[in-house]
């Protein structure tokens, strides 16, 4: 198993790229805290960056990225098991686990591209990596940037 970044394969690449937004959002969380930002507004930001892109995000892994592993693949059910604990963070009490839900949100994008991602790439054929129409394009990320904190 490599734990280096390999060259994503071209269906895998629009999802890769989310990767960067959520990556930046542990980094603005971190920076509003160091700040000593309020934590209602770091918290706001947090939520709005969740239900508009990191839930949509979650979901599309596990509807079309996902089974291509076989859903009892151990490496499948971590993943999964972090979607979950990732979502009951932003469910519950968000404002008090800013610094935790961007802890486990960086680790588990680290899994993804490091293992996970590797992983498909190594185990899937071109065509079957191309099944999915869904991976191919996505639109670009808008930022919210009403209330920019981070800045
Ligand atoms: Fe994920
Ligand atoms: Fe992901």
């Amino acid at each position: 198993m490599q734990n280096k970044p390999i060259r994503r394969h071209k269906s895998l690449q629009p999802i890769s790229h989310e990767h960067h937004y959520s990556l930046q959002l542990c980094w603005k969380i971190r920076i509003g805290l160091k700040k000593n930002v309020d934590l209602k507004r770091i918290e706001k930001y947090a939520l709005w960056f969740y239900i508009n892109h990191l839930l949509p995000h979650f979901n599309i892994e596990e509807e079309f990225v996902f089974p291509l592993l076989g859903q009892d693949n151990d490496l499948i059910l971590k993943a999964k098991a972090d979607h979950k604990q990732i979502k009951e963070m932003f469910d519950s009490d968000p404002i008090n686990q800013l610094e935790q839900i961007a802890e486990l949100l960086e680790k588990h994008i680290r899994f993804e591209e490091r293992i996970l991602f590797n992983e498909i790439q190594l185990n899937l054929n071109t065509e079957q990596l191309f099944k999915n129409e869904t991976l191919h394009s996505k639109p670009e990320f808008k930022d919210n940037t009403s209330d920019a904190f981070w800045l």
